[in-house]
């Protein structure tokens, strides 16, 4: 097979140059990481069933309007994207009390919020991934009022969204992370979802038993990470021979 340029190596995915000028392969790699590269591992399959999961989330999303980079999963582990102008924010929106929030602010797990919170996080590992406000956002031009303005707009659409496409399949959506690229097409801009919507990035806990279907598995040594993803899979009816 012919070797493809290889425009950036990420921790869980490498983009390669696309097929057409304004297109990316995006391929999921097996490798997790987590504390900011401080934990590592191979999960065999992990690739696979995030490229799956995302394919169908973005897909739901693109056909609720909601504009995504993703345009078709070409296989296994890749699938062919948009290129855009990564925004350098993360945009977390959490509706339960978890992880870095509970920490913070000593609330805990699991208690309920008085309403979902949207977050910001500059995205600088160097830095460790500061959490920012709109005022830093925009006095450092990492992205406009504007550009601010419709990543929010969108990410509370995703939280509808994917809350209830969670809660058919017996699945609280506690909190997920968002990427937001510019897509530049035909002298006009406009924001777009990017990266990828697994459990890699969302915290799901089984409505039922609490159990956690996410990557707190590996962040906090559970055990069974892939199963995990796999029921998520699984739920979603995008396992192969089930039905
Ligand atoms: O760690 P924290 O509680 O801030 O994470 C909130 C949500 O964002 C979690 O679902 C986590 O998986 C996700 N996240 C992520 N990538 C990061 C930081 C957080 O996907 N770099």
């Amino acid at each position: 097979m012919a070797r493809r340029r290889r425009i950036y190596e990420g921790k869980a995915k490498v983009l390669y140059e696309g097929p057409e000028p304004g297109t990316l392969i995006q391929y999921f790699k097996d490798d997790t990481t987590a504390f900011n590269n401080e934990k590592r591992a191979v999960l065999d399959g992990k690739g696979v069933l995030n490229n799956r999961i995302s394919e169908y989330i973005m897909t739901r999303l693109n056909e609720l309007g909601v504009p995504t980079h993703f345009i078709r999963r070409l296989n296994m582990r890749e699938q062919l994207v948009h290129e855009v102008e990564i925004i350098p924010i993360e945009v977390v929106v959490r509706n339960v009390a978890a992880g870095s929030l509970s920490k913070r602010l000593g609330l805990e797990e699991g208690s309920s919020l008085p309403r979902s919170i949207v977050e910001f996080y500059y995205k600088n590992d160097a830095l460790g991934d500061p959490m920012v406000s709109e005022e830093h956002i925009t006095a450092f031009g990492w992205a406009s009022t504007q550009d601010l303005d419709d990543m929010i707009a969108l990410a509370l659409r995703v939280n509808d969204f994917l809350s209830g496409l969670f809660l058919g399949i017996g699945i609280r959506l506690v909190d997920f992370k968002l990427e937001f690229g510019r897509l530049y097409e035909n002298d006009m801009m406009r924001i777009v979802l990017a990266d990828e919507i697994s459990p890699d990035s969302c915290r799901l806990w089984d409505i039922e038993t609490g159990e956690k279907l996410d990557k707190d598995r590996f962040r906090r040594d559970l055990g069974g990470v892939t199963e995990a993803y796999q029921e998520v899979a699984r739920r979603l009816g995008l396992m192969p021979g089930e039905g």
